[in-house]
């Protein structure tokens, strides 16, 4: 099984443990060996790309957890619907508004990626950003679809219970149907699609910019067609509502808002931070996923629907190297779904990240199992945070920023969309 190196790290002769994608076409296959030439056009195209290949001696050794099919599934996924919602910004950038046509086709491919997630369940949710800048709208909207239809598929019974409570009806008919929220979290930016050029706006907005963002959510409730059902439109109007009133366009609490809307919430926020695009860089997904779940904008989200995102989302992939505070790395052989934090791992490369010996080795062992062990970074990110988490939820602090750093500032237009 793999352990994840970054570009500049890998050799010819290496065999790949997993696919190369791009966007959502796959570069090279799992299984190619690289030649020399791959690596140079790798190290041109993608230099900041973490990539799986296979250890030899770690795989006779130790049984690494399995996410190939999660991968596989996620691109299908954000494939197909990448390409429905280029359609429809399409319509939109040309200013015609959808046609029957548009929506028949739309909604076909919605409903068959609902019924493709609903019979390959994943375990884990992973979208790997590409920071194409140029379509961030139509990859955004791919990955709050993708994550959203997890989340939902993990919590259809909350789901029927909490869309009853809100139609203040008995019963709903279609409660579990997530059509709607499909629909909304492929949609929900629609109302950007006009404001696209702010997203390469580098710096602070004008007043009236930011009013214009602030208005996107029902603006996007207007672009939709008639023929779009009432809760899809509900939906993308609240999707910045939070859940402690502090959102917009309405400031609604959590218990005002439609369960969907608080999904596609929690799936957009995370999307978001971990996009990397001109003017923003990204938050990693340890970051972005420590920030939803301590900092102060968790109380932005559904308690309930963080927690079963906690355990979907995997901050480390199968064979990421962690530093230790020894300097040596372990690797993660499996996640931890009740504590993400906290992966399995093996010590088995030394300060140079060369291998140990075998018999200098340490575990399999779960991270939280060992409070000896202390990780203090990945992917040259500093994470020792991680190490001070509790069960009472500690304070997050704002992480230190380099000069470098600093002058990749967050845009004033993402601090709108995330938290
Ligand atoms: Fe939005
Ligand atoms: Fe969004």
């Amino acid at each position: 099984m793999p352990i994840s190196i970054p570009v500049h790290q890998l050799e010819q002769g290496m065999c790949l443990a997993s696919n190369i994608t791009n966007r959502f076409s796959v570069l090279l296959p799992h299984g190619h060996i690289l030649s020399a030439g791959d690596i140079e056009s790798l190290n041109r195209r993608l230099p900041a790309k973490m990539v799986q290949v296979i250890d030899p001696l770690l795989d006779q050794l130790v049984e690494f957890g399995d996410n190939s099919q999660d991968h596989n599934v996620s691109l299908e996924v954000r494939r197909n619907i990448s390409s429905v919602t280029q359609k429809v910004s399409n319509v939109i950038r040309s200013g015609a508004a959808l046609n029957p046509d548009n929506i028949a086709g739309m909604q076909k491919t919605i409903e068959e990626m609902i019924r493709f997630l609903q019979k390959n369940p994943v375990t884990s949710a992973i979208i790997d950003q590409s920071g194409d800048w140029n379509d961030y709208l139509q990859e955004h909207s791919a990955n709050v679809f993708y994550l959203s239809l997890v989340i939902g598929n993990t919590i259809r019974n909350f789901i029927k219970r909490e869309r009853e409570r809100f139609s203040a009806a008995r019963k709903i008919r279609d409660a579990m149907n997530l059509s709607q929220l499909a629909t909304a979290a492929m949609l929900h930016d629609i109302g950007m699609v006009p404001l696209e050029r702010m997203y390469n706006k580098p710096g602070s907005l004008t007043s009236e910019e930011i009013e214009l963002v602030k208005a996107h959510p029902q603006k996007g409730a207007e672009l939709l067609p008639d023929k779009i059902g009432p809760m899809t439109r509900l939906v993308v109007r609240c999707h910045h509502e939070n859940h402690n009133g502090s959102g917009y366009p309405q400031g609604l609490t959590g218990d005002q808002t439609a369960i969907f809307a608080r999904i596609v919430r929690v799936a957009d926020a995370y999307s978001a931070a971990t996009a990397r695009t001109t003017y923003k860089k990204a938050k990693s997904s340890v970051r972005a996923l420590y920030e939803m779940l301590y900092g102060d904008y968790k109380q932005f989200y559904d308690p309930m629907v963080l927690k079963v995102f906690t355990g979907i989302i995997q901050p480390f992939p199968i064979g990421a190297r962690l530093k230790l505070q020894t300097g040596r790395f372990a690797v993660a052989t499996k996640h931890n779904p009740k504590k993400p934090f906290a992966p399995e791992v093996l010590i088995a490369f030394d300060e140079q990240g060369e291998s140990l010996p075998e018999e200098e080795f340490e575990g399999p062992f779960f991270l939280d199992e060992r409070d000896d062990i202390k990780v203090v970074s990945f992917e040259d990110e500093d994470i020792s945070y991680i190490n001070e988490i509790t069960e009472e939820d500690p304070a997050c602090e704002p992480a230190e920023e380099s000069a470098e750093e600093q002058a990749l500032a967050y845009s004033e237009m993402f601090d709108l969309a995330f938290p």
